[in-house]
């Protein structure tokens, strides 16, 4: 296993490009199920769950065609309809696949994904949904068994808004019979980015991005040419740390609508951020204020950047509230940032950062993909040497964020144990 291994305390300049979306590609890449033909994918960004994803198509029949961060999907074959648990377990995303396989061969069975670091993480929406949709489901012997002669549009109401559901929903209505609304649908940029890619397909779906989702069901769709948005948490992370180390770094190619409640909450910190064209250009300041956040559904504060905030508050002067409402058990890194001296308690659902001006190197572990983030940013910070292990974790949702980081000035590398 790798761990890196982080001397704090160098401020960060220069520039970085960021790579395709995580969220965004791992609909895309399912989406690819729901027809036959060579689908050309640009900026797939090479990490962990991607690989994770195509090792599960791949079970289904689909072919890759790889040249860098373009991929050829082709799944005029598939030979299965199943998801299994050895895969599945690895990454809650592989949900994806069951609205694609339904809409294509009226047939899943998807190994249920089960708990995860961060909380229980349920799929009962999109199970609901699809039933609304005319599918039976059974639960066997720890698989979802789907299946559906028809699909059949149908008006169906989210209690929160959920971002993998709204997709797998959507693409089990593309060739569904009629009209299929979702209300109170997520409003997340890569809800938006599949949708119109499934609308290059040939899918006739409006309000993508509102939180009313309508999809006209069509007969054919087609293979397409996509390029998958940037990533707006690996963006959000490259911003802080700019701030955390009091530096200077230019983030190439971002979407910078779709990172307005972090840079606000950054600004508000004391952060200057400036944009000039598609870049983001953040300059850390000596004195860091603490704001509070709250996590809430795209546009709002987004939970994939809270670890990463907490750990830019655990040095900020004054006392910070971080509120977890998306999920329950999101608060894996405090502990580690404890042990990195920062002063943080939790209560029902939210943390007070008492931020303090010194953090300290020191043996600290990933417990998943964000709160390993949070921890390199921290150790970026922190003075003397920090060793994050498990960064397994970190290598599922980013690429190579130690290799760009070390471009960036400070002295960060991996080393096996
Ligand atoms: N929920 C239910 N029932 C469901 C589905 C969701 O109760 O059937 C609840 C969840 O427990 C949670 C809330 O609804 O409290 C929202 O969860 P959502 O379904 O939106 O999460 P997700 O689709 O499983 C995606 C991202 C996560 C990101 C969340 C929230 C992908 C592949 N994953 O998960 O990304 O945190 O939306 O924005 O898109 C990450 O990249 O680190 C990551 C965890």
């Amino acid at each position: 296993m790798d761990k890196i291994i982080i001397e704090g305390g160098t401020p960060l300049t220069g520039e970085v490009t960021l790579s395709g979306s995580k969220n965004a590609a791992l609909p895309i890449l399912s989406a690819c199920v729901l027809t036959g033909g060579w689908h050309t994918l640009h900026n797939i960004p090479a990490l962990r769950d991607i690989w994770t994803i195509k090792k599960i198509l791949s079970n289904l029949g689909v072919v890759f065609e790889e040249d860098g961060q373009t991929l050829r999907v082709n799944s005029d074959n598939l030979k299965s309809h199943v998801a299994p648990y050895q895969l599945v377990r690895t990454m809650r995303a592989s949900i994806l696949v069951l609205g694609p396989l339904l809409s294509r061969l009226g047939k899943a069975k998807i190994s249920l994904p089960g708990g995860c670091a961060i909380g229980a993480r349920p799929i009962d929406f999109h199970l609901k949904g699809l039933s609304a949709m005319g599918v039976d489901i059974s639960l066997e012997h720890g698989y979802v068994v789907a299946r559906a002669d028809k699909l059949r549009g149908a008006a169906i109401f989210f209690d929160i808004p959920s971002v993998t559901g709204t997709e797998n929903l959507m693409m089990a209505a593309v060739k569904a019979e009629g009209k299929t609304t979702l209300n109170n649908a997520a409003k997340e940029p890569e809800v938006v980015d599949l949708a119109n890619m499934l609308n290059h397909m040939g899918a006739q779906i409006e309000g993508a991005g509102t939180d009313t989702i309508t999809i006209t069901g069509v007969k054919e769709l087609r293979p397409v040419t996509y390029s998958i948005i940037p990533d707006r948490i690996e963006a959000g992370t490259f911003l802080v740390a700019a701030a955390i180390t009091k530096g200077n770094v230019r983030i190439k190619g971002c979407r910078v609508d779709d990172l307005e409640a972090i840079v606000e909450k950054l600004v508000d910190s004391g952060v200057k951020i400036e944009k000039q064209a598609q870049d983001l250009i953040a300059q850390g300041n000596d004195s860091i204020k603490s704001v509070d956040i709250k996590t809430m559904p795209f546009p709002g504060f987004p939970t994939d950047m809270q670890a990463q905030f907490m750990a830019l508050m655990s040095i900020a002067d004054g006392w910070s509230m971080i509120r977890e409402t998306i999920f329950e058990n999101r608060f894996m890194h405090v502990s580690e940032l404890r042990r990195m001296g920062a002063d943080i308690e939790i209560n029902a659902g939210q943390a007070l950062v008492r931020g303090k001006s010194n953090l300290s190197g020191a043996q600290v572990m990933a417990t998943d993909l964000r709160a390993s983030a949070c921890l390199v940013l921290a150790g970026l910070a922190a003075k003397g040497r920090t060793e994050i292990s498990r960064v397994y974790h970190l290598d599922r949702g980013y690429h190579d964020l130690d290799g760009k980081l070390s471009l960036l000035g400070p002295k960060i590398w991996r080393e096996q144990y």
